[in-house]
Protein backbone atom coordinates (compact mmCIF):
# COMPACT_ATOMS: atom_id res chain seq x y z
CA UNK A 1 0.00 0.00 0.00
CA UNK A 2 1.33 3.42 -0.83
CA UNK A 3 0.49 6.46 1.27
CA UNK A 4 -0.79 10.45 -0.15
CA UNK A 5 1.36 13.51 0.93
CA UNK A 6 -1.52 13.44 3.74
CA UNK A 7 -1.18 10.08 4.81
CA UNK A 8 -4.56 8.55 3.49
CA UNK A 9 -4.12 5.38 1.73
CA UNK A 10 -4.48 5.36 -2.57
CA UNK A 11 -7.25 3.31 -3.52
CA UNK A 12 -5.87 0.51 -5.55
CA UNK A 13 -8.87 -1.83 -6.70
CA UNK A 14 -10.33 -2.10 -9.71
CA UNK A 15 -14.30 -1.92 -9.52
CA UNK A 16 -14.94 -4.16 -13.04
CA UNK A 17 -18.12 -4.49 -14.21
CA UNK A 18 -19.18 -8.18 -14.51
CA UNK A 19 -18.88 -8.49 -18.27
CA UNK A 20 -17.66 -11.91 -19.56
CA UNK A 21 -13.94 -10.81 -19.75
CA UNK A 22 -13.80 -9.21 -16.30
CA UNK A 23 -15.42 -12.69 -14.92
CA UNK A 24 -12.70 -14.42 -16.60
CA UNK A 25 -10.08 -11.60 -15.20
CA UNK A 26 -11.19 -12.27 -11.57
CA UNK A 27 -11.53 -16.10 -12.04
CA UNK A 28 -8.26 -15.77 -12.99
CA UNK A 29 -6.76 -13.63 -10.17
CA UNK A 30 -8.68 -16.35 -7.83
CA UNK A 31 -6.98 -19.64 -9.29
CA UNK A 32 -3.29 -17.56 -9.39
CA UNK A 33 -3.94 -16.78 -5.53
CA UNK A 34 -5.50 -13.02 -5.69
CA UNK A 35 -8.61 -11.50 -3.49
CA UNK A 36 -11.73 -10.79 -5.48
CA UNK A 37 -14.75 -9.46 -3.93
CA UNK A 38 -17.77 -10.51 -5.78
CA UNK A 39 -21.53 -10.26 -5.08
CA UNK A 40 -23.83 -13.04 -3.90
CA UNK A 41 -27.95 -12.75 -3.26
CA UNK A 42 -27.24 -11.74 0.37
CA UNK A 43 -23.76 -9.65 0.31
CA UNK A 44 -20.87 -9.06 -1.28
CA UNK A 45 -18.26 -11.69 -0.24
CA UNK A 46 -14.51 -11.65 -0.11
CA UNK A 47 -13.14 -14.32 -2.11
CA UNK A 48 -10.05 -16.78 -2.13
CA UNK A 49 -9.67 -19.81 -4.14
CA UNK A 50 -9.62 -22.45 -0.75
CA UNK A 51 -6.57 -23.92 -2.84
CA UNK A 52 -4.74 -20.85 -2.17
CA UNK A 53 -3.66 -20.96 1.49
CA UNK A 54 -1.56 -17.30 1.02
CA UNK A 55 -4.81 -15.90 -0.22
CA UNK A 56 -6.70 -17.24 2.77
CA UNK A 57 -4.38 -15.55 4.81
CA UNK A 58 -4.77 -11.88 3.11
CA UNK A 59 -8.53 -12.42 3.49
CA UNK A 60 -7.95 -12.28 7.50
CA UNK A 61 -5.65 -9.67 6.88
CA UNK A 62 -7.47 -7.36 4.61
CA UNK A 63 -10.96 -7.45 7.28
CA UNK A 64 -8.57 -8.04 10.43
CA UNK A 65 -10.56 -10.51 11.41
CA UNK A 66 -9.32 -13.18 14.05
CA UNK A 67 -7.75 -16.17 12.05
CA UNK A 68 -9.50 -19.46 14.34
CA UNK A 69 -12.85 -17.87 12.38
CA UNK A 70 -14.02 -20.29 9.94
CA UNK A 71 -15.14 -19.37 6.38
CA UNK A 72 -17.33 -20.41 4.00
CA UNK A 73 -16.90 -22.25 1.26
CA UNK A 74 -18.73 -21.29 -1.73
CA UNK A 75 -19.49 -23.50 -4.95
CA UNK A 76 -21.31 -23.18 -8.01
CA UNK A 77 -24.07 -25.15 -9.25
CA UNK A 78 -23.33 -28.79 -9.50
CA UNK A 79 -20.32 -28.30 -8.15
CA UNK A 80 -18.40 -32.00 -7.29
CA UNK A 81 -18.02 -31.77 -3.67
CA UNK A 82 -15.89 -35.28 -3.31
CA UNK A 83 -13.15 -34.35 -1.08
CA UNK A 84 -14.40 -30.82 0.07
CA UNK A 85 -17.05 -32.32 2.38
CA UNK A 86 -16.32 -35.89 4.45
CA UNK A 87 -19.41 -37.69 2.57
CA UNK A 88 -22.64 -36.16 0.70
CA UNK A 89 -25.47 -37.23 3.15
CA UNK A 90 -29.39 -37.85 2.39
CA UNK A 91 -30.14 -34.83 4.19
CA UNK A 92 -27.74 -32.86 2.53
CA UNK A 93 -29.19 -33.81 -0.40
CA UNK A 94 -32.50 -32.57 0.54
CA UNK A 95 -31.41 -29.48 1.68
CA UNK A 96 -29.35 -28.86 -1.41
CA UNK A 97 -32.44 -29.83 -3.99
CA UNK A 98 -34.25 -27.50 -1.76
CA UNK A 99 -32.74 -24.22 -1.24
CA UNK A 100 -29.15 -24.56 -3.47
CA UNK A 101 -28.59 -22.11 -5.12
CA UNK A 102 -29.72 -19.95 -2.44
CA UNK A 103 -28.49 -18.47 0.71
CA UNK A 104 -28.47 -21.54 2.98
CA UNK A 105 -24.97 -22.44 4.23
CA UNK A 106 -24.64 -25.93 5.26
CA UNK A 107 -22.35 -27.11 8.56
CA UNK A 108 -20.59 -30.41 7.95
CA UNK A 109 -17.69 -32.79 8.31
CA UNK A 110 -14.88 -31.56 5.94
CA UNK A 111 -12.95 -33.37 3.47
CA UNK A 112 -9.89 -34.42 3.27
CA UNK A 113 -9.30 -31.52 0.42
CA UNK A 114 -10.47 -28.81 2.50
CA UNK A 115 -7.83 -26.85 4.12
CA UNK A 116 -8.15 -26.58 7.76
CA UNK A 117 -6.89 -22.63 7.16
CA UNK A 118 -9.93 -22.10 5.52
CA UNK A 119 -12.37 -23.97 8.62
CA UNK A 120 -10.33 -22.02 11.62
CA UNK A 121 -8.49 -25.39 12.58
CA UNK A 122 -12.30 -27.30 12.89
CA UNK A 123 -13.05 -30.57 11.27
CA UNK A 124 -16.19 -28.96 10.14
CA UNK A 125 -16.66 -27.01 7.09
CA UNK A 126 -19.69 -24.42 5.87
CA UNK A 127 -20.65 -24.35 2.34
CA UNK A 128 -23.21 -23.00 0.36
CA UNK A 129 -24.33 -22.44 -3.46
CA UNK A 130 -25.28 -18.89 -3.98
CA UNK A 131 -28.02 -17.51 -6.55
CA UNK A 132 -26.18 -14.52 -7.53
CA UNK A 133 -26.08 -14.75 -11.54
CA UNK A 134 -22.51 -13.01 -11.16
CA UNK A 135 -20.95 -15.05 -8.23
CA UNK A 136 -22.24 -18.44 -10.00
CA UNK A 137 -19.99 -17.30 -13.36
CA UNK A 138 -17.62 -16.71 -11.32
CA UNK A 139 -17.20 -19.89 -9.44
CA UNK A 140 -17.84 -21.94 -12.87
CA UNK A 141 -14.93 -19.98 -14.13
CA UNK A 142 -12.70 -20.54 -10.88
CA UNK A 143 -13.46 -24.60 -10.41
CA UNK A 144 -12.48 -24.66 -7.00
CA UNK A 145 -14.42 -23.79 -4.52
CA UNK A 146 -13.97 -19.74 -3.50
CA UNK A 147 -14.06 -19.40 0.22
CA UNK A 148 -15.75 -15.86 1.23
CA UNK A 149 -16.17 -14.09 4.27
CA UNK A 150 -18.43 -11.14 3.74
CA UNK A 151 -16.26 -8.00 2.09
CA UNK A 152 -16.16 -5.91 4.96
CA UNK A 153 -13.55 -4.72 7.68
CA UNK A 154 -13.71 -7.06 10.70
CA UNK A 155 -17.48 -6.02 13.05
CA UNK A 156 -18.70 -3.36 10.54
CA UNK A 157 -21.39 -3.90 8.36
CA UNK A 158 -21.74 -6.50 5.52
CA UNK A 159 -21.65 -4.64 1.85
CA UNK A 160 -24.73 -4.88 -0.31
CA UNK A 161 -23.24 -2.33 -2.94
CA UNK A 162 -19.77 -2.57 -4.64
CA UNK A 163 -19.52 1.33 -3.26
CA UNK A 164 -19.31 -0.30 0.33
CA UNK A 165 -16.73 -2.77 -0.37
CA UNK A 166 -14.60 -0.12 -2.49
CA UNK A 167 -14.87 2.06 0.35
CA UNK A 168 -13.84 0.11 3.63
CA UNK A 169 -11.46 -2.64 1.77
CA UNK A 170 -10.32 -0.43 -1.58
CA UNK A 171 -7.11 -0.02 -0.52
CA UNK A 172 -6.50 -3.81 0.34
CA UNK A 173 -7.37 -5.65 -2.22
CA UNK A 174 -6.83 -5.58 -6.46
CA UNK A 175 -10.55 -6.54 -7.88
CA UNK A 176 -14.14 -6.15 -7.12
CA UNK A 177 -16.44 -7.18 -9.27
CA UNK A 178 -20.17 -5.15 -9.24
CA UNK A 179 -23.48 -6.81 -10.04
CA UNK A 180 -27.05 -6.31 -9.13
CA UNK A 181 -28.11 -5.48 -6.00
CA UNK A 182 -28.29 -8.65 -3.56
CA UNK A 183 -31.95 -9.87 -3.41
CA UNK A 184 -32.07 -11.17 0.35
CA UNK A 185 -29.65 -8.31 1.92
CA UNK A 186 -28.40 -10.46 4.86
CA UNK A 187 -26.09 -13.18 5.36
CA UNK A 188 -27.13 -16.76 4.23
CA UNK A 189 -28.95 -18.89 7.01
CA UNK A 190 -26.22 -21.10 8.81
CA UNK A 191 -27.42 -25.14 9.66
CA UNK A 192 -25.21 -27.04 11.69
CA UNK A 193 -25.72 -30.86 10.16
CA UNK A 194 -22.91 -31.79 13.04
CA UNK A 195 -25.43 -33.17 15.17
CA UNK A 196 -28.54 -36.00 15.56
CA UNK A 197 -30.98 -32.83 15.24
CA UNK A 198 -30.14 -29.86 12.91
CA UNK A 199 -29.53 -26.71 14.52
CA UNK A 200 -29.84 -23.01 13.05
CA UNK A 201 -26.19 -21.63 13.60
CA UNK A 202 -27.61 -18.24 12.02
CA UNK A 203 -30.82 -16.80 11.15
CA UNK A 204 -31.23 -15.87 7.69
CA UNK A 205 -34.09 -15.96 4.72
CA UNK A 206 -34.72 -19.53 4.54
CA UNK A 207 -36.24 -20.48 8.06
CA UNK A 208 -35.93 -22.93 10.49
CA UNK A 209 -39.65 -23.96 9.84
CA UNK A 210 -38.74 -23.82 6.07
CA UNK A 211 -36.08 -26.36 6.92
CA UNK A 212 -38.39 -28.67 8.89
CA UNK A 213 -40.83 -28.76 6.03
CA UNK A 214 -38.02 -30.52 4.01
CA UNK A 215 -36.36 -32.60 6.07
CA UNK A 216 -39.33 -33.81 8.18
CA UNK A 217 -37.35 -33.90 11.93
CA UNK A 218 -37.41 -30.84 14.13
CA UNK A 219 -34.73 -28.09 14.03
CA UNK A 220 -33.45 -26.51 16.93
CA UNK A 221 -33.97 -22.85 16.14
CA UNK A 222 -31.54 -20.19 16.40
CA UNK A 223 -33.25 -18.91 19.57
CA UNK A 224 -32.83 -22.86 21.33
CA UNK A 225 -28.95 -22.33 20.40
CA UNK A 226 -28.07 -19.36 21.69
CA UNK A 227 -29.64 -20.41 24.87
CA UNK A 228 -27.08 -23.26 25.29
CA UNK A 229 -23.47 -21.51 26.61
CA UNK A 230 -20.63 -21.93 23.98
CA UNK A 231 -22.76 -23.56 21.34
CA UNK A 232 -21.56 -22.09 18.86
CA UNK A 233 -18.59 -20.04 19.81
CA UNK A 234 -16.89 -19.88 16.49
CA UNK A 235 -19.75 -17.81 14.11
CA UNK A 236 -18.14 -14.13 14.36
CA UNK A 237 -21.62 -13.76 13.75
CA UNK A 238 -22.51 -14.74 17.45
CA UNK A 239 -20.72 -12.27 18.83
CA UNK A 240 -22.96 -9.98 21.09
CA UNK A 241 -21.48 -6.65 19.27
CA UNK A 242 -21.37 -7.08 14.90
CA UNK A 243 -22.97 -5.78 12.27
CA UNK A 244 -22.34 -2.23 13.78
CA UNK A 245 -22.41 1.14 12.23
CA UNK A 246 -20.71 4.15 13.95
CA UNK A 247 -23.59 5.77 14.82
CA UNK A 248 -25.26 4.27 17.93
CA UNK A 249 -28.58 1.90 16.82
CA UNK A 250 -31.70 2.02 18.83
CA UNK A 251 -34.32 -0.45 18.36
CA UNK A 252 -37.85 1.04 20.16
CA UNK A 253 -41.68 0.73 19.24
CA UNK A 254 -43.08 3.75 17.85
CA UNK A 255 -45.14 4.66 21.25
CA UNK A 256 -41.71 5.23 23.14
CA UNK A 257 -40.56 7.69 20.53
CA UNK A 258 -42.41 10.30 21.63
CA UNK A 259 -40.85 10.55 24.95
CA UNK A 260 -37.19 11.17 23.33
CA UNK A 261 -35.09 14.12 23.78
CA UNK A 262 -32.94 14.94 20.88
CA UNK A 263 -29.53 16.62 21.05
CA UNK A 264 -27.61 14.84 17.58
CA UNK A 265 -28.65 14.28 14.22
CA UNK A 266 -30.61 11.54 14.06
CA UNK A 267 -31.88 9.01 11.31
CA UNK A 268 -35.16 7.62 11.92
CA UNK A 269 -36.21 3.93 10.14
CA UNK A 270 -39.11 2.43 9.83
CA UNK A 271 -42.50 1.50 8.17
CA UNK A 272 -45.85 1.86 10.15
CA UNK A 273 -47.66 4.86 9.62
CA UNK A 274 -47.26 5.21 13.94
CA UNK A 275 -43.81 4.91 13.78
CA UNK A 276 -43.44 7.55 10.80
CA UNK A 277 -45.77 10.17 11.95
CA UNK A 278 -44.41 9.95 15.31
CA UNK A 279 -40.63 10.50 13.20
CA UNK A 280 -42.04 12.90 11.65
CA UNK A 281 -43.09 14.88 15.21
CA UNK A 282 -39.59 14.50 16.47
CA UNK A 283 -38.56 15.98 13.15
CA UNK A 284 -40.69 19.17 13.56
CA UNK A 285 -39.62 19.34 17.33
CA UNK A 286 -35.74 18.89 16.87
CA UNK A 287 -34.69 19.75 13.59
CA UNK A 288 -31.83 17.64 12.94
CA UNK A 289 -33.85 14.45 12.42
CA UNK A 290 -33.86 12.28 9.37
CA UNK A 291 -36.82 9.80 8.26
CA UNK A 292 -36.32 6.96 6.14
CA UNK A 293 -39.63 4.78 5.83
CA UNK A 294 -39.03 1.63 4.27
CA UNK A 295 -41.75 -1.25 2.72
CA UNK A 296 -43.45 -3.67 5.87
CA UNK A 297 -42.25 -6.99 4.70
CA UNK A 298 -39.46 -8.59 6.43
CA UNK A 299 -37.91 -9.53 3.76
CA UNK A 300 -37.98 -6.05 2.45
CA UNK A 301 -36.29 -4.71 5.35
CA UNK A 302 -33.82 -7.08 5.53
CA UNK A 303 -32.53 -6.07 1.86
CA UNK A 304 -32.37 -2.24 2.79
CA UNK A 305 -30.90 -3.17 6.19
CA UNK A 306 -27.35 -2.75 5.90
CA UNK A 307 -27.25 0.02 3.30
CA UNK A 308 -29.82 2.06 5.36
CA UNK A 309 -27.32 1.18 8.31
CA UNK A 310 -24.53 2.76 6.16
CA UNK A 311 -26.31 5.60 5.20
CA UNK A 312 -26.67 7.17 8.85
CA UNK A 313 -22.63 7.22 8.67
CA UNK A 314 -22.98 8.63 5.64
CA UNK A 315 -24.62 11.44 6.94
CA UNK A 316 -22.62 11.97 9.63
CA UNK A 317 -25.26 10.93 12.32
CA UNK A 318 -24.96 10.32 15.63
CA UNK A 319 -27.84 7.71 15.89
CA UNK A 320 -30.40 5.72 14.17
CA UNK A 321 -33.67 5.15 15.80
CA UNK A 322 -35.17 1.88 14.27
CA UNK A 323 -38.47 0.84 14.42
CA UNK A 324 -39.34 -2.72 16.37
CA UNK A 325 -40.44 -5.73 14.42
CA UNK A 326 -42.72 -7.98 15.27
CA UNK A 327 -41.36 -11.10 17.13
CA UNK A 328 -42.53 -13.30 14.74
CA UNK A 329 -40.11 -16.21 12.90
CA UNK A 330 -40.82 -14.39 9.87
CA UNK A 331 -38.72 -11.51 11.60
CA UNK A 332 -36.44 -13.37 13.39
CA UNK A 333 -33.53 -12.86 11.01
CA UNK A 334 -33.77 -9.05 10.75
CA UNK A 335 -34.65 -9.03 14.83
CA UNK A 336 -30.87 -10.54 15.05
CA UNK A 337 -29.21 -8.76 12.99
CA UNK A 338 -30.70 -5.29 14.41
CA UNK A 339 -29.86 -6.81 18.67
CA UNK A 340 -26.32 -6.92 17.29
CA UNK A 341 -26.72 -3.60 15.85
CA UNK A 342 -27.53 -2.07 18.49
CA UNK A 343 -25.46 -4.01 21.01
O1 LIG B 1 -24.33 -14.92 3.10
C1 LIG B 1 -23.23 -15.27 3.48
O2 LIG B 1 -23.06 -16.33 4.11
C2 LIG B 1 -22.03 -14.37 3.15
C3 LIG B 1 -21.81 -14.38 1.65
C4 LIG B 1 -20.56 -13.67 1.24
O3 LIG B 1 -21.83 -15.69 1.17
N1 LIG B 1 -20.88 -14.79 3.85
C5 LIG B 1 -20.73 -14.59 5.17
O4 LIG B 1 -19.48 -14.97 5.63
O5 LIG B 1 -21.58 -14.11 5.87
P1 LIG B 1 -18.94 -14.57 7.06
O6 LIG B 1 -17.54 -15.12 7.13
O7 LIG B 1 -19.09 -13.14 7.31
O8 LIG B 1 -19.80 -15.43 8.00
C6 LIG B 1 -19.69 -16.82 7.91
C7 LIG B 1 -20.08 -17.47 9.19
C8 LIG B 1 -19.08 -17.10 10.23
O9 LIG B 1 -19.75 -16.54 11.33
C9 LIG B 1 -18.41 -18.40 10.53
O10 LIG B 1 -17.99 -18.45 11.85
C10 LIG B 1 -19.47 -19.43 10.19
O11 LIG B 1 -20.05 -18.89 9.04
N2 LIG B 1 -18.91 -20.73 9.86
C11 LIG B 1 -18.21 -21.08 8.79
N3 LIG B 1 -17.78 -22.35 8.88
C12 LIG B 1 -18.22 -22.82 10.06
C13 LIG B 1 -18.09 -24.05 10.78
N4 LIG B 1 -17.39 -25.05 10.29
N5 LIG B 1 -18.68 -24.15 11.98
C14 LIG B 1 -19.37 -23.13 12.50
N6 LIG B 1 -19.53 -21.94 11.89
C15 LIG B 1 -18.97 -21.78 10.70
MG1 LIG C 1 -19.43 -11.16 8.12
Amino acid sequence: MTTTDSGRPHLHAALLDPSDIHIQRCAQALQSGELVAFPTETVFGLGAAVSQLGAIEGIFKAKGRPSEHPLIAHVAPGADLTGWVAELTATMHKLMNAFWPGPLTLVVPKGERMPFEVTGGQTSVGIRCPSHPVAIKLLKATGVPVAAPSANRFGKVSPTRASHVLAELGDRIPFILDGDVPEVGIESTIVSLLEDQPAILRPGAITAEQIEAVLGVPVKSHGEVSKTPNSNPRVSGALEKHYSPDAKVWVLPAGELAALELQNKTLCVGWTDEFLAQADALREKFGEVLVEALSDKPGEVAKALYATLRQADELACRQVLFEKPGQTPDWEAVNDRLKRASA
